[in-house]
């Protein structure tokens, strides 16, 4: 199976708060977008890598794997699903895989596990068991209710679609005004229910200041 990334990495970082945009900070001589990049790229099945790119970015055009033709930039927009979208508009192959920008500690053998299960017509993403104990609040600041732990993950990436049908279902949850934070949340508007892969824990999202810190910890035993 051979298809083609697509990286969401036109966000702000707002939670991040740092002076620049999180996926151009550094981690061990690089920025984390290249970080991520480069893991997507060194997979034999991956052909070509579509970043979606903020109109305002200063940093994207100065890396230097910029000048890799296997490397495509497209325009991002207001939310994630738009730059996703936008960034569809440049994939023509039959299966498509997106991931975080700012996810730059992804192992092999995960890749490798998600595209095993690329092929199903309903899609595939990687997650992770929940391991807390989990409340689901009142809204006055009591527990409501303990919520089965055993039937909850959390959704990570990559996640990996039939292209077409990703593209239909990311339009019409826009069009919906629905909130999607991720792929597989269009799908299942659209009554497809993609199926959950287990990945690595240490596949994170750097989102809040501490995890730099720890994205460089877990990026340096993934070199090892
Ligand atoms: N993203 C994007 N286009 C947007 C918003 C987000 O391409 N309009 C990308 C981010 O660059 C990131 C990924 O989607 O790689 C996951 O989003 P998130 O972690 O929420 O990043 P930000 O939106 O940049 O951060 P924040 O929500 O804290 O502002
Ligand atoms: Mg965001």
């Amino acid at each position: 199976l051979s298809c083609t990334a697509v990286v969401p990495a036109a966000g702000a970082g707002k939670r991040m708060a740092s002076a620049i945009p999180k996926q151009y900070l550094t981690l061990a001589g690089k920025t984390v977008l290249e970080h991520t990049i480069e893991r997507l790229l060194a997979h034999g099945a991956i052909e070509r890598v579509v970043v979606a790119v903020s109109p305002e970015d200063q940093w994207f055009d100065s890396l230097p794997l910029v000048r890799d033709e296997r490397v495509v930039r497209v325009q991002g927009g207001r939310e994630r699903a738009d730059s996703v979208l936008n960034a569809l508009a440049a994939v023509s192959s039959e299966y498509v895989l997106v991931h975080d920008a700012a996810r730059p500690c992804l192992a092999m053998q995960d890749l490798d596990a998600l595209l095993a299960a690329a092929s199903q017509p309903r899609g595939a993403i990687l997650a992770c068991r929940v391991r807390d104990t989990m409340k689901r609040g009142d809204g006055r600041g009591a527990i409501a209710a303990s919520v089965p732990r055993d039937e909850l993950w959390h959704a990570l990436t990559p996640q990996c679609f039939d292209t077409q049908a990703l593209r239909r279902a990311l339009a019409e949850a826009l069009a919906q005004g629905q909130a999607v934070t991720d792929e597989a949340s269009a799908m299942e508007l659209a009554g497809v229910h993609p199926l959950l892969v287990e990945g690595r824990a240490d596949n994170i999202k750097i989102t809040r200041p501490e995890d730099l810190a720890l994205a460089g910890f877990f990026l340096q035993q993934l070199n090892e």
